[in-house]
């Protein structure tokens, strides 16, 4: 009766890792439990996932290496593993589930940065936004329902709201990673889009301080003012207080991010005897909506379902 917060399925978004082929289904080391999923297993794991009441899954590519380049160009190939993964789901589930997908260069450059680079292997902020707002349209012509730029150049949102309007993409929306700290809690994933042995030096460059949480308030503003439907923080847990200041000050739906190694952490503390999974998934999980999540993405979307669905 004095329950203050309540955690539903819906309030769930689950990310997946899409790979090439047919029946694959291939395991990340650094994230036990997960696998990436060839487009035809993901489209029924997709399908399983609206049975369950999730209502979002968010797309990760593992491009193949001969497709990787300098400038990401595989990014904009309207036949890329993205978009033949939302087809795929599309085909199955219809509109069943919302399918968000990362715009972000990573999973396509040979470098493994979110941008293009010059000589030093400094991130081009502007030369890059031209190239994400080409990534966007052509995400959302092949059929996303929200765009989610990870990438973290300035000026992005304003640009891909402008592209996706002229291009009659009126409805799709914008989930910006507003405040994306350079966090070491992204390795796993790394490991499982095939960027991290690539990755030369780190993302301070353009992700955030963790030392700084007036920046991300600056951040989210910009990034609403410029037509973010949602904003992202990102990681999670860490970031909780990053969270609830957000809330506070700005009436936009607010998702984080429970990102790889914090997914990983818990199963190693599940593995090690040092904890419960479930209560450990429910109980973290609950800590993002009492700090004012409208919504969290997370591995464990599917489980948590399953346990909330009773
Ligand atoms: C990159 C991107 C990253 C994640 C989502 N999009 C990693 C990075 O910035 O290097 C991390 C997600 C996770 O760790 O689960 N565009």
């Amino acid at each position: 009766m004095h329950r203050e917060t309540s955690l539903q399925v819906s309030d769930l978004i689950w990310p997946l890792f899409v790979t090439d082929g047919t029946g694959v289904e291939q395991p990340v080391a650094s994230l036990p439990g997960v696998s990436r999923w060839s487009c035809d297993v993901l489209a029924r794991r997709a399908k399983a996932a609206a049975e369950l009441g999730i209502p979002c899954i968010a797309l990760f590519p593992n491009t193949q290496a001969d497709r990787r380049s300098d400038d990401g160009a595989e990014a904009l190939n309207p036949d890329n593993l993205m978009c033949r993964a939302i087809r795929a789901i599309r085909d199955a589930v219809g509109d069943g589930i919302g399918v968000l997908t990362d715009v972000a260069l990573d999973p396509y450059t040979s470098h493994g940065q979110d941008g293009l680079i010059d000589d030093t292997g400094y991130v081009r902020n502007d030369d890059t936004v031209e190239v994400l707002v080409a990534q966007a349209l052509n995400q959302a012509n092949a059929g996303a329902d929200i765009v989610a730029p990870s990438d973290m150049m300035d000026g992005r949102i304003g640009l891909i709201r402008d592209a996706l309007e002229q291009a009659g993409h009126a409805n799709v929306q914008i989930m910006s990673y507003a405040a994306k700290y350079a966090s070491a809690f992204y390795g796993p994933f790394r490991d499982a889009v095939g960027s991290g042995g690539l990755l030369k030096g780190d993302k301070r460059s353009y992700q955030m301080d963790p030392a700084n949480a007036a920046e991300a308030l600056r951040e989210v503003e910009m990034d609403i003012a410029e037509g973010a439907d949602s904003v992202m923080v990102k990681p999670g847990l860490a970031y909780l207080d990053i969270v609830r200041a957000v809330k506070d000050r700005f009436d936009v739906p607010v998702f984080a991010y429970q990102v790889s190694g914090e997914y990983a952490m818990i199963e190693a503390a599940v593995a090690a005897g040092a904890g419960d999974r479930d209560a450990l998934v429910l109980e973290t999980l609950m800590a993002f909506k009492r700090a004012g999540c409208s919504g969290i993405l997370t591995y464990h979307a599917d489980h948590a379902a399953r346990l909330l669905n009773g």
